[in-house]
């Protein structure tokens, strides 16, 4: 039987290099704070529970991270790994296989991290890689015959020792019951007098456990980050990498490299995407959609063949097959366009309900609104839904036609059929078929003399 498992995150440091008045594991990778994704991760491993060892920003930390799986830790002096994890132990029973992960090392695959922990309770399991450049990390000691004896820190690290190339990521697994017992062994008398979590390796192998090593698919997984220049590093990889995803599920990319994916799109066969598109939340795009450049489209579904073009923005909103956005169209949270739709330049839709192949192509506003089919609205007419203290709805009902640069003055209905002149203000019911025009008369004045200059 496997011990139940549990998460310590440790998230107490005070990342100082990062400049920054924000506890540094609240800095986001695609939009989402690196704990968080930390946190999503040690989700998916059916943990009996997941610990965060919280300390710098600790309040803020907590207040940002609404989870009621998460069992806080308060570390108020950072006096090493080793110590932190040991603020989470009188949270976890002895039967429990324990993994270790940094809440700054945010991009870990869970596939890496099942394949790390062990369900035995005498091996002790690293994660390490081998890098060209080892400066900084912890280094795996290993015997003549190959088996990991301990971990050095670089601080502490003789000179043969820092030519190793194999370093430790930070992130183990073992079972809590040794590290019931040895963590209170742990001493500070090192470079930077700290308690360090790696002295439990030596630990491990003078009472014969086994220990055993695991590596990343990729060195991004385990890439920690201290500064800014190291985010920005793992928010690219992190891009790259959906922008691989969506290639393979069948998605045209303009370039790869000019996409932003800060949340979850799903696509369908023979979409295309143009440069320089950021896409947050949920995002549904189905088959043959095309996206134009310089779009931001968040929580939003649309439908196959729907085309946005350049420079919209979709907010909250659900667009119909073959339906036409933009360019330069704002859809607001509760916009459900139905399938060929239009919505054109300088447009901005919010809680508005348009019917099939209705048009509103050019410069308006429509809010709180429901329009039937076939309705066109014509360019620069306003739905004036707010009186300054409540909301009011406009219904435009099948086949209704308004004329250019008209104010729609809600409460109102236009019924079915229905035609409003240019330019009117309207602020009564109109019934089907009629014609309503609310504006001043046309006066011509023949002969008129224009004003002359003052001498
Ligand atoms: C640690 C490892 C080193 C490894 C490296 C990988 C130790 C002693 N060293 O070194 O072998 O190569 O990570 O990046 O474990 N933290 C706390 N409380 C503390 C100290 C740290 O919560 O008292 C947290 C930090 O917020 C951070 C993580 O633990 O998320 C690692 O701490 P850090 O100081 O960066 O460790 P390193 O010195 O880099
Ligand atoms: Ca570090």
């Amino acid at each position: 039987m496997a011990l139940p498992l549990h998460v310590v995150i440790l998230a107490a440091g005070q990342g100082s290099r990062m400049k920054s008045h924000q506890p540094k594991v609240l800095h986001g990778v695609a939009g989402k704070p690196m704990l968080h994704h930390v946190i999503d991760t040690a989700r998916t491993l059916n943990a009996a529970g997941i610990h965060g060892v919280i300390g710098h920003g600790a309040e803020q930390v907590r207040a940002t991270t609404p989870a009621e799986d998460i069992q806080w830790a308060l570390q108020s002096e950072q006096l090493g790994t080793g110590h932190a994890v040991a603020q989470a132990l009188p949270n976890i029973p002895d039967e429990a296989q324990v993994l270790v992960l940094y809440g700054d090392v945010p991009l870990t695959r869970s596939d890496t991290l099942a394949k790390l922990v062990s369900d035995r309770d005498d091996i002790l399991s690293i994660l390490t890689v081998h890098l060209d450049n080892p400066d900084g990390y912890g280094r795996i000691v290993r015997n003549s015959a190959g088996e990991v004896q301990s971990i050095v820190e670089q601080k502490d690290a003789t000179e043969e020792q820092k030519a190793i190339r194999e370093v430790n990521t930070g992130i183990l697994s073992i079972a809590g019951k040794h590290l019931k017992a040895w963590l209170p062994r742990l001493s500070n008398s090192n470079a930077q007098g700290e308690y360090y979590l790696t002295d439990i390796i030596a630990m491990a192998v003078t009472e014969g456990l086994k220990v055993e090593v695991a590596h990343p698919v990729t060195d991004f997984e385990v890439q920690g980050v201290n500064n800014r220049v190291q985010l920005a590093e793992l928010e690219r990889w992190y891009q790259r990498q959906q922008a691989i995803e969506l290639m393979t599920a069948g998605a045209t990319l303009m370039d790869p490299a000019r996409l932003d994916v800060r949340g979850q799109l799903t696509v369908g066969s023979d979409v295309i995407i143009d440069v320089n598109v950021v896409f947050e939340g949920r995002v549904e795009l189905a088959d043959g959609v095309s996206i134009g450049p310089g779009c931001i489209i968040r929580d939003a579904r649309i439908a196959k063949g729907a085309v946005v073009h350049a420079h919209s923005i979709i907010d909250g909103a659900e667009v119909g097959a073959d339906a036409q956005v933009g360019p330069f169209a704002r859809l607001r949270p509760g916009t459900v366009l139905a399938a060929h739709t239009k919505v054109g330049n300088f447009v901005e839709t919010k809680k508005a309900v348009v019917g099939e192949g209705s048009k509103i192509n050019h410069l308006s506003y429509v809010g709180d609104a429901t329009l039937g089919a076939g309705v066109n609205v014509g360019a620069g007419t306003i739905t004036c839904n707010y009186d300054g203290v409540n909301k009011y709805q406009t219904v435009l009902e099948d086949g209704v036609f308004v004329g250019s640069n008209t104010a729609l003055v809600a409460p109102v209905t236009v019924a079915k059929g229905a035609t409003i002149g240019a330019g009117s203000t309207i602020t009564r019911d109109v019934s089907a078929d009629e014609l309503a025009v609310a504006r001043g008369r046309q006066h011509n004045i023949p002969d008129w003399q224009k004003p002359r200059k003052k001498s």
